[in-house]
């Protein structure tokens, strides 16, 4: 399955570690950068990485930033995306089986790599429940105008 990572600097060490954790378990993964330490914007990254999972090039993908916050709040202003930003497994989990979420964003300052190696698990082992969440994806759909 084909996925897509992508950071900002304050995000790149967990996104390094996130990847080839995802690249363990099989996964065929497109790193959208950053590729080193050096300062970017996180809203540039997260359009990039966006742009592979609305078409298609990507099933879902995973966002690093500082906190998070800020990545992920470019990502959901994306029509089709749905980013969860996630630091506990309980969360990740449910964020896949009611919100069929397809980008999940992660602090690389404030999740260490064991825990988020753990939500991600947590996110790829559950599945989406459909039928009334489905209605409610839609109006969230809805609300994308
Ligand atoms: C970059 O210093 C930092 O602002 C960014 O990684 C993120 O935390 C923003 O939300």
């Amino acid at each position: 399955m084909k996925v897509v990572i992508g950071s900002d600097h304050g995000g790149f060490e967990l996104k390094q570690i996130l990847a080839t954790h995802l690249k363990e378990k099989g996964f065929d993964v497109t790193d959208v950068g950053c590729y080193d330490t050096n300062s970017v914007d996180y809203p540039d990254i997260a359009e990039k990485a966006c742009k592979l999972v609305t078409t298609g090039e990507a099933c879902w993908g995973v966002l690093v930033c500082g906190t998070g916050i800020g990545i992920s709040i470019a990502a959901n202003k994306v029509s089709g995306i749905r980013c969860a930003l996630v630091s506990n497994e309980y969360s990740a989990e449910m964020t896949k089986r009611h919100n069929n979420a397809n980008m999940l964003a992660f602090g690389g300052r404030v999740t260490g790599p064991d825990l988020a190696k753990n939500i991600l698990n947590a996110y790829i082992n559950a599945e989406f429940e459909g039928g009334r969440h489905q209605n409610r994806i839609d109006k969230i759909t809805a609300l994308e105008g």
